[in-house]
């Protein structure tokens, strides 16, 4: 069984104050849904990490990090390490986000070493794949995932692999309020089962988690999560409101 796991990627948004009044609120409200049958995790910007992991310390919402970069220390002005990252608690971090792929120009090589590198220091990456909508409608979708996971995953054996979570994000269905169908997402979904079950085994194919992130809400997390391959939400813009990123916890946890 891969128990359901739901991310709020609150990606360059919130402040000093509203992050922690956000971050208290859905501790509150998970509390007394009693939901311990999902994962959830924040992700917030890198300078509020510190009172994000406070107002979570004694929930079961994991922390997450936005992104990390692969060397242990350094002159690298500007980036954070993984170890930086373990140290202020967190347990998760996004790796090969679209906005990092298509904004700031990471290639398949630098997500890997950034996996590599998240794995050895035992966070559990979010890795990140989705084609852009020129290249679903030329019907490139598979390759293009298929070169992102095998680029993404290089060097990596099956027991490196388990720590990881996949997200499928359809890069134009972003921040657009175009949402990927459920049958859109099942279908990607299903052939990333496939290929990581070529890759590492049918076991490990088995357990690892897959996310859809791309204009979730509350209307259609219910839909995308009753789907089989579907087993976690990466989600932005709603999971910055309060009420909203409740509502796709909870009709997360009753689709499953
Ligand atoms: P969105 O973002 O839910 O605002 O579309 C999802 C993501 O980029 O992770």
């Amino acid at each position: 069984m891969r128990k359901p796991f739901i991310a709020g990627n609150w990606k360059m948004n919130m402040n000093n104050q509203s992050s922690s009044v956000l971050t208290e609120s859905i501790v509150r409200e998970l509390k007394q849904l009693g939901a311990e049958r999902l994962d959830v995790a924040i992700c917030p910007p890198f300078v509020y990490l510190h009172q994000v992991g406070k107002a979570v310390s004694a929930s079961n919402v994991a922390l997450g990090a936005q992104d990390v970069y692969y060397k242990a220390d350094g002159a690298f002005t500007g980036e954070i390490s993984c170890q930086m990252l373990k140290d202020i608690g967190c347990t998760y971090v996004i790796v090969g986000h679209s906005e990092r792929r298509h904004v700031i120009g990471e290639t398949n090589e630098l997500i890997n070493k950034k996996l590599t590198a998240a794995i050895h220091n035992g966070l559990l990456p979010i890795f990140c794949v989705g084609e852009l909508l020129e290249e679903r409608e030329a019907r490139k979708t598979k390759a293009v995932v298929t070169t992102q996971i095998k680029k993404g995953l290089a060097g990596l054996d099956q027991e490196k692999v388990s720590a990881i979570t996949i997200a499928y994000e359809p890069v134009w269905a972003i921040g657009t309020g175009k949402t990927a169908t459920s049958a859109q997402a099942e279908d990607v979904h299903k052939m990333i089962r496939g290929l990581i079950a070529e890759m590492y085994g049918k076991r490990l194919a088995e357990n690892i988690r897959i996310q859809y992130g791309g204009s979730v809400k509350p209307t259609n997390a219910s839909e995308l999560m009753a789907e089989e391959d579907v087993d976690g939400l990466l989600v932005g813009g709603a999971s910055l409101i309060k009420d909203d990123f409740i509502a796709i916890i909870e009709a997360s946890w009753r689709a499953k």
